[in-house]
């Protein structure tokens, strides 16, 4: 079959990756793909926001199967947009809806959603922008830290996080009257959850699934956990602290409820759930839901996954039975590269050295461009992240470490600290 992936950074290309080991995959296009990805498939300059041309594609290239990599052509209703133009038809098309993309695009909506159906995450209070006192009030009234969230997409610079009550106020008034506009025109007033974060993975057709390995993500810029956030500079798979009893309560407790709740909610869905988690005290809680793979996790959980990857989504496209997903024992650790002023202010154009192969590494691309004349120079604030596989983490981040040492350009910096 002819399979297209919509995306362009490290995610599309490790998911390139996989599914090009796929024997069901006959020929590969990723749109827009980047340097890495031409390497698995061929590249197709596709705008995600620009409905006609991904319809175009889909009908050019005889596309069997799409794959959404980023949300927000999810959010603004791509695959609602196909279908309206007839062009899915006898296509599997992975990815949600609007109203299943809601649960990203939305955190108001994912947190009724997740009230309604008892599934466990912090208490919050919603306000507008006709309550900027109400809100100022509450924080008044509660204790710190304060988590403060807008409602739609920003980017992953949504969430403040903050013990100061006078920066909290400013923010409110900020988010408020409209910093994200419409994205901020609400915003969540959560409870602080002290705990440990991970991410589990479920692909599903709205009734079934099939869950991937679990993953931590290192989200702020700096070792230690300090500096701003950022889309995320390393990732790890499996996770220390989350045995088979943390598992299952996982799986009972979040994922099988979720997928309940697509149905008696009538809401359909074909595509991945990223459940964003938090371990307090024994006990797992919502942060957030993402209708798409998460960037670096999928980097290092593909690298786990045996099983076939296309087979089990075309099963779930196709009604067909599940077979088993197959998860490897090894541990696989994922280190990003980035640019000069990144995630402020990244700066695009420095030329990359150091780029071919390295025994026991995987190089996947995320902010990269090929120059006439064939040189490669960065193209964004995640550049390139380096990702193994091995029999124990240590072995993995030895691995990726040692290639972060033998690339090269201007300004790159990374975090020393992944898995330690
Ligand atoms: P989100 O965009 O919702 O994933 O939030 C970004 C990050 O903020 C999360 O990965 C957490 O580190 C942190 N965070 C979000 N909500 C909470 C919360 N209720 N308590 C503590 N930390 C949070
Ligand atoms: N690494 C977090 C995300 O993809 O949302």
């Amino acid at each position: 079959m002819n399979v297209l992936i919509l995306g362009g950074g490290g995610r599309e290309h490790a998911l390139a990756k996989k599914i090009s080991e796929s024997p069901l995959c006959e020929k590969l296009y990723i749109g827009p793909g980047n340097p890495g990805t031409s390497e698995y498939g061929e590249n197709l300059d596709l705008d995600l926001l620009d409905t006609s041309s991904v319809a175009r594609a889909l009908d050019d290239y005889s596309i069997d199967l799409a794959i959404v990599g980023p949300e927000q052509p999810l959010v603004e209703g791509l695959r609602d947009a196909l279908e309206q133009m007839s062009a899915l038809e006898n296509r599997i098309f992975f990815g949600p809806g609007q109203s299943g993309a809601r649960l990203e695009g939305s955190k108001g909506f994912a947190k009724d959603f997740m009230r309604r159906n008892g599934i466990p995450t912090a208490g919050a209070q919603v306000f507008d922008s006709t309550q900027i006192e109400l809100a100022v009030a509450h924080i008044r009234s509660i204790d710190p830290p304060f988590v403060l969230k807008a409602d739609g997409l920003a980017a992953g610079k949504g969430v403040v996080i903050t013990s100061d009550r006078v920066e909290a106020e400013r923010e409110i008034r900020e988010l408020l009257g409209g910093r994200f506009g419409d994205s901020s025109k609400t915003i969540l007033i959560e409870d602080f959850l002290d705990g440990r974060e991970f991410s589990v993975f479920a692909l599903t057709d709205g009734h079934r699934f099939v869950l991937l390995p679990e993953a931590r993500d290192y989200k702020r810029v700096g070792d230690g956990d300090t500096g701003p956030n950022t889309g995320g500079m390393g990732s790890v798979s499996p996770v220390a602290f989350v045995d088979d009893l943390m598992r299952e309560k996982v799986l009972t407790r979040i994922v099988k409820p979720t997928i309940e709740a697509f149905e008696k909610e009538k809401i359909d869905y074909l595509g991945f759930v990223f459940f964003g988690l938090i371990e307090v005290s024994g006990e797992p809680y919502v942060i957030e839901y993402n209708v798409r793979m998460g960037d670096p996790e999928t980097q290092s959980v593909m690298m786990r996954l045996e099983s076939d990857l296309l087979s089990h989504m075309v099963e779930l496209g196709r009604g067909e039975p599940l077979s088993p997903v197959r998860i490897s024992p090894r541990s696989s650790a994922t280190v990003v590269l980035c640019s000069e002023g990144y995630p402020a202010n990244p700066r695009k154009g420095d030329r990359i050295e150091g780029l071919h192969e390295l025994e026991g590494v995987q190089i996947f691309h995320s902010g990269t461009r090929r120059e006439e004349g064939g040189s490669i120079v960065s193209w964004g604030g995640r550049v390139l992240s380096a990702s193994s596989t091995a029999d124990s983490l240590s072995q993995a981040l030895e691995h990726c470490y040692a290639a972060a040492k033998h690339i090269r350009f201007d300004g790159m910096h990374y975090r020393k600290d992944i898995g330690r």
